[in-house]
């Protein structure tokens, strides 16, 4: 997909769809004057008939200008005028029109980008979500998708903010490849995104970034050396054998800053021995879309290249049931000595981290510490499918990471790591055990084992994407079925926000 900005107007485009935003239509609103004025009156009548409000997500389709070249003219809600729920309505509109194209088999799209208030974020957030709205995972499929959108021109009145939003465009489709890479390697299954897959794709990211980013991969061997028995018994029960992911992108201007994301990589949650019902197995390969989120911000690092330099570390591994598999009851020692008496094999995700926490802890010493994890049922029990936890302890991080989200789209909520909930994960025979002895605040009790492997002086923030990351319907007009790449644009705002 092409997007140019051009100076222009909207009616004498030569674009297949024509996209006007609407402003909500009260009896003093102007978004429609643009119109001709028979059009105009047309389609006044056609959104009082089909309750066309100009609300945001509303949209209205009506045949084009006669004589023009368009086949469609596409009428988006917009919301209030000076509404703060803008970026949202901009990104609505890209999934709307890029959808409403895709289904019709036209290529070609003109925006009405002239409003004063369309700035240089919006063209951002525009392209972003059209690009995303473009997404297919064609890989398994005979014939390829040709129903796709070529080109988005980008109208606006005055010439003088091309060249911003020119950089815009540039920027939005940096960070859009990266969540591509990120919902294509989620949507790949589990016998074909194995951990040892999981590494390549990492070391193609490194491969190919021009120096910035190299990848370490370490082998069992190599974490049985580190002491790494947590991660390690869950790898213990499958055939694929597990890799322990690090990459790090250094900054090519100088800096001593460094930061540090963790991804859980569960290839494939069967759950092991406290095997997973079919029905909750089914999306389970979506158990590594943390760390698809973490490759797929290196993806977007190796363009970016901000001043600091960031370290991403996925722990990737199966969780399988077998004759070698660890039981319910064993008792584990973690590289930071914690022994862990692992109740629950599908309790997994704590136990990768773990690990993967101590090593960055060891080898990094970074400023802050950033956990993506599709951990627990529980959190999407409490937040639904749209909404990612954030459990920190340090306030003014969660604060920075929740403002992130917002700007990029991706909706969080804090959750607490509750102190007094901590003896729910206190072991009869071990330091840990990997299960609460209760049934409630699953995603809080999951949050406060991680916790027990983060020193006390590194801000940490824990992310809980279990909802979020894959998508059993729809999310919006912009996010399809399956991986999401949820996380992706959140860690890319948080990186600028503290460069
Ligand atoms: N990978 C799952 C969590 C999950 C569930 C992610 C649904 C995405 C969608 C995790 O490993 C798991 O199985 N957690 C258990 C923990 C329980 C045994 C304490 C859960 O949530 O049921
Ligand atoms: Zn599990
Ligand atoms: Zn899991």
């Amino acid at each position: 997909m092409n997007v140019t900005v051009a100076k222009g107007s909207l009616m004498k485009a030569q674009s297949e769809v024509l996209v006007l935003p609407v402003y909500s239509l009260t009896a003093d609103e102007k978004s429609l004057a643009k119109l001709p004025e028979a059009h105009q009156r047309m389609a006044q009548k056609m959104a009082k008939a089909q309750e066309f409000t100009g609300a945001i997500g509303q949209s209205l389709v009506l045949p084009a200008l006669e004589g023009s070249g368009a086949d469609v003219l596409l009428l988006v809600g917009f919301g209030e005028r000076r509404g703060k729920d803008l970026l949202n309505a901009v990104r609505e509109s890209a999934g709307v029109a890029v959808s409403l194209a895709r289904k019709l088999g036209l290529r070609t799209v003109a925006v009405d980008f002239s409003g004063k208030e369309l700035k240089e974020d919006a063209v951002e957030a525009f392209v972003q979500a059209a690009d995303a709205a473009n997404y297919s995972f064609t890989a398994f499929k005979k014939k390829m998708e040709d129903r796709k959108v070529a080109q988005i021109d980008l109208l606006t009145a005055d010439g003088k903010v091309l060249p911003k939003f020119r950089k815009a465009i540039e920027r939005a489709f940096i960070i859009a490849e990266g969540v591509s890479l990120a919902r294509d390697l989620v949507n790949m299954p589990g016998q074909d995104m194995t951990p040892e897959r999981l590494a390549e794709a990492a070391q193609k990211v490194a491969d190919s970034s021009g120096g910035v980013i190299t990848a370490t991969i370490l082998d069992r061997e190599e974490c049985e050396k580190r002491g790494m028995g947590a991660y390690l018994a869950v790898a213990q029960g499958a055939d694929h054998p597990p890799k322990f992911i690090h990459l790090t992108y250094t900054s090519p201007r100088p800096t001593k800053r460094s930061l540090a994301v963790i991804g859980k990589g569960v290839t494939f949650d069967s759950g092991g021995l406290s095997l997973k019902p079919a029905d909750g197995m089914m999306t389970m390969k979506c158990d590594m879309a943390g760390a698809a989120a973490v490759i797929g911000l290196f993806c977007a690092l190796a363009r970016l290249k901000p001043r600091l330099n960031v370290h991403g570390v996925i722990a990737a591994t199966e969780n399988m049931p077998s004759g070698k598999a660890i039981r319910p009851g064993d008792i584990v020692r973690s590289a930071s000595g914690k022994t862990i008496e692992i109740l629950n094999t599908d309790a997994e995700g704590r136990l990768t981290l773990a690990d993967a926490l101590h090593y960055v802890q060891e080898e990094v010493k970074p400023e802050a510490i950033v956990d993506l994890a599709t951990l627990t049922g529980a959190c999407m029990v409490a937040l639904g499918e749209e909404i990612a936890g954030i459990m920190t302890n340090n306030g003014a991080l969660g604060k920075v990471i929740a403002k992130s989200a917002e700007l990029a789209g991706e909706k969080m909520w804090e959750l607490p790591l509750e102190k007094r909930y901590k003896p729910l994960i206190v072991s009869d025979v071990a330091d840990l055990r990997n299960i609460a002895t209760n049934r409630y605040g699953g995603a809080l009790t999951a949050g406060l084992f991680v916790q027990e492997f983060v020193n006390a002086d590194m801000p940490w923030a824990h992310l809980d994407i279990a909802g979020p990351a894959f998508a059993e319907r729809p999310l919006s007009s912009y996010l399809g079925k399956g991986g999401t790449g949820f996380g992706v644009k959140t860690l890319v705002e948080w990186l600028k926000a503290i460069e």
